[in-house]
């Protein structure tokens, strides 16, 4: 029960890696905030982690939308009392694109939701870390480090890339408030966010991946979101005190040879 006692509240908790950490830091005692856009899959985990004998509530929120969240942490604050932990991991693929196929609108809704929404949930939270310390993780991708030869996703890798140096900055401004910052990279993982994910024209940018620096030689099949969700509890317990600005690829190995 590393997180008796404690208060996490986790975005994008109505699916894949956000579900699965719910429910982990749930199992080892922590109170969970389960935010998500969607109030119906928010609502099916929180059934889920109380039939288990865990404590979890359900928040709807869109997390690129600044009064939707401000509103909703408010709310959370108000029954929870504390923060503790936070786990910034909502996040879309939106469209992957040869450059000149993308619209501006597009490439910013990809922008909105993974950067300007993990900027608001920081902004939203920090002054409750802040009173007694605390641990954020961002979910950041094999995309926002690496993945070079995944052709197309150009929009949703600068928004990962982006979230892999926020962790950094923010540890170090954190840092005297006892606020930890660590980021996760997952690599391919099973869950719905192919949902959230549209092509256009990928034929014509499509890559001989035969030719790719060490291509070949390791293959990789998809993660299962359990397998994030332990390294996010680990690196959310005081068993990783010491542990801030840390990027964590979780991939199997796959950044090493995708380019
Ligand atoms: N699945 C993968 O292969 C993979 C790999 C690397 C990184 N990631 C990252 O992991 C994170 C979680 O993705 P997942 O694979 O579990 O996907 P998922 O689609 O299964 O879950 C994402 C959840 O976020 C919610 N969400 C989306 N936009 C939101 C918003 N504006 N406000 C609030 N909630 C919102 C969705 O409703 C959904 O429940 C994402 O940041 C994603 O980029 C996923």
């Amino acid at each position: 029960m590393r997180f008796q006692d404690k208060v996490a509240l986790v975005t994008g908790a109505g699916s894949g890696i956000g579900a699965a950490t719910a429910r982990r830091l749930a199992r080892e005692g922590a109170r969970v905030g389960v935010l998500d856009v969607g109030a119906q899959s928010a609502g099916e985990v929180v059934a889920a982690i109380r039939e288990a004998g865990g404590a979890a509530q359900a928040i709807e929120a869109d997390i690129s939308d600044a009064d939707s969240l401000q509103n909703a942490v408010a709310e959370f604050m108000n029954t929870a009392g504390r923060l503790d932990i936070v786990v910034a991991n909502a996040g879309i693929n939106g469209l992957w694109a040869p450059i000149e196929d993308i619209e501006a609108h597009e490439w910013d809704a990809t922008q909105n939701v993974n950067g300007r929404g993990t900027f608001l949930t920081f902004k939203f939270c920090v002054p409750h870390l802040k009173k007694q310390g605390g641990s954020a993780t961002i979910v950041s991708s094999l995309h926002g480090h690496a993945g070079l030869t995944i052709m197309g996703s150009t929009a949703y890798a600068a928004s990962k890339a982006a979230q892999i140096h926020m962790a950094r900055k923010l540890a170090v401004e954190l840092a005297r408030w006892e606020v930890r910052v660590n980021v996760v990279s997952p690599g391919y993982t099973r869950s719905r966010i192919g949902q959230s994910h549209s092509k256009r024209n990928i034929e014509s940018i499509k890559l001989d991946i035969s030719r790719a620096p060490g291509s070949g030689r390791l293959h990789v099949g998809p993660l299962d979101p359990d397998h994030i969700a332990s390294a996010i509890a680990w690196l959310s317990s005081d068993e990783a005190a010491f542990i801030t600005g840390v990027h964590l690829p979780i991939d199997g190995g796959e950044s090493l040879v995708s380019g």
